[in-house]
């Protein structure tokens, strides 16, 4: 693993999509009361930027073509569900108030 600092989790607000750039690798962060996820910034669906979308509580809204995936989870949860275009996910962790990714798995 390679453990990255990228924000204060308090610099996070509950109900926002936080886009971040780790060696290169654009991404979202979302804080949620299990913690934090990090994806990819780019939806499973056609590459646009999710930091462009929508968050509705735990569902997370791709602003192209209003795809739904899960916030905690990344699983893609729109009315037909589609497996295969789950959200590409990056290890978080939280060191004391420090957030930190591993994007090695995403590069
Ligand atoms: S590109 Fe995200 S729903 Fe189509």
């Amino acid at each position: 693993m390679t453990w990255q600092p990228v924000v204060k989790l308090s610099e996070i607000r509950e109900d926002e999509i936080y886009p971040a750039n780790v060696d290169g690798v654009d991404l979202i962060l979302l804080r949620h009361e299990g913690g934090v996820s990090a994806y990819l910034d780019s939806c499973p669906h056609e590459g646009a930027q999710l930091s462009f979308g929508d968050r509705e509580g735990d569902v997370l809204i791709c602003a192209k073509h209003l795809w739904e995936f899960d916030v905690k989870s990344g699983e893609h949860i729109s009315r037909v569900r589609r497996p295969q275009h789950d959200l590409k996910k990056a290890p978080v962790r939280v060191v004391g108030e420090q957030v930190e990714v591993d994007v090695s798995g995403l590069a």
